[in-house]
Formats: C-alpha cells, sequence, structure tokens
C-alpha cells in the first residue's frame, strides 16, 4: 500500500532528474539519510520556487522545481515510515494539477492547483502533530539571486 502510494507520485518523474543524479557513488554500508525536517526544508524552497516560477510563466522552471519537490516528498515518505502512507497518496492529484497546469501554460490553472497542493501540505502537518507548521503562497522571493523571468526577459 505504501509503495503504491509511492508509485502514485512517482508517475511521469523525469528522466532528466534521473539523467542528473547518474554518478552518485555512495557506500552501501553507511547510506546518507537526511533528516526529515532537512528533507522538507528542501521541499519548502522547491515549493517557494515553483510559485516563483509559475507566476513569472517561466513554464520549464516550473516543471523542474515541481519534478524536485515530487522527489522531496517521495523521498520522506520511502525512508520515514511513521509518515501516513494516505497523506503522500493525496498528494498525487494536487501534483498532478499543477503539472497539468503548467503543460496548459495556464497561470490562473496554476494558481488555483498550487493552492490545492499547499493544502495538501498542510494536511499532512496538521494529521502528523505539526500543525503550527503552515505553508502558504509565498509573497516575495528570498531567492535574489536566482532569476524566475524565462530567459531574455525582465
Ligand atoms: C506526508 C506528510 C507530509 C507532507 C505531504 C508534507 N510534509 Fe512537511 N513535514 C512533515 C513532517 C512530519 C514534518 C516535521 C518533521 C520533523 O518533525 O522533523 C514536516 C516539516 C515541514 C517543515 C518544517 C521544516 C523545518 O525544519 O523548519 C516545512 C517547511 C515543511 N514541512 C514544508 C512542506 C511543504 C512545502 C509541503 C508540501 C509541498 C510539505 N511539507 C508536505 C510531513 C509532511
Amino acid at each position: 500500500m505504501r509503495w503504491l502510494g509511492l508509485m502514485v507520485l512517482m508517475v511521469c518523474a523525469s528522466p532528466l532528474v534521473a539523467t542528473a543524479q547518474t554518478g552518485v557513488n555512495l557506500p552501501p554500508s553507511e547510506p546518507y539519510v537526511p533528516r526529515l525536517g532537512d528533507i522538507m526544508n528542501a521541499a519548502q524552497s522547491r515549493h517557494m520556487k515553483l510559485w516563483f516560477a509559475g507566476k513569472s510563466a517561466n513554464w520549464d522552471l516550473a516543471a523542474y522545481e515541481l519534478r524536485q519537490l515530487k522527489a522531496s516528498l517521495v523521498e520522506a515518505a520511502s525512508l520515514y515510515q511513521g509518515i501516513p502512507v494516505t497523506n503522500v497518496t493525496t498528494m498525487a492529484q494536487p501534483v498532478q494539477s499543477v503539472n497539468d497546469a503548467i503543460e496548459a501554460k495556464d497561470g490562473k490553472k496554476f494558481a488555483k492547483a498550487y493552492g490545492e497542493l499547499t493544502i495538501g501540505c498542510n494536511g499532512c502537518h496538521q494529521s502528523i502533530g505539526r500543525g503550527f507548521i503552515v505553508m502558504r503562497a509565498p509573497d516575495v522571493s528570498p531567492f535574489s539571486d536566482q532569476q524566475f523571468a524565462p530567459q531574455g526577459k525582465p
């Protein structure tokens, strides 16, 4: 059941990500296991960047950030068995909606789907005693060293 949930989320995992990650060489005896809070901090960055990319109609970047975000969620659920799998599975639908909006290059749909995705983040936090961690769409980008508008646009 857990793996089924993960598979649902992993559908349309990117070949790009796979390419970028080949060549990683971990000693099998001591695999590095990131702390859940660190995986979530990475998810938070992607969640923010996804928003600014979508708002700037930079659909290539938005697609990339969504893949990265999805990878963080899959990583969290596969490494931390205490996370309720239903909360991972319920993320699949909003992730798919954001994906569809990106493919359609539709800013309005994107904003709506992003809201649903964020409700999913908070749903899991609430169900697992972390209801004080509340996510929302960001205001001002803290990533002033990264350009979110597509190349050639200000
Ligand atoms: C399936 C469950 C689940 C989902 C879905 C989930 N989280 Fe979390 N998240 C957690 C748990 C559990 C913690 C607390 C980790 C801990 O106590 O170390 C957490 C913690 C966090 C934190 C706090 C990290 C810190 O150390 O300050 C942030 C930020 C966060 N999540 C962002 C997100 C975002 C953004 C999403 C949605 C894209 C999301 N989370 C979706 C389970 C989830």
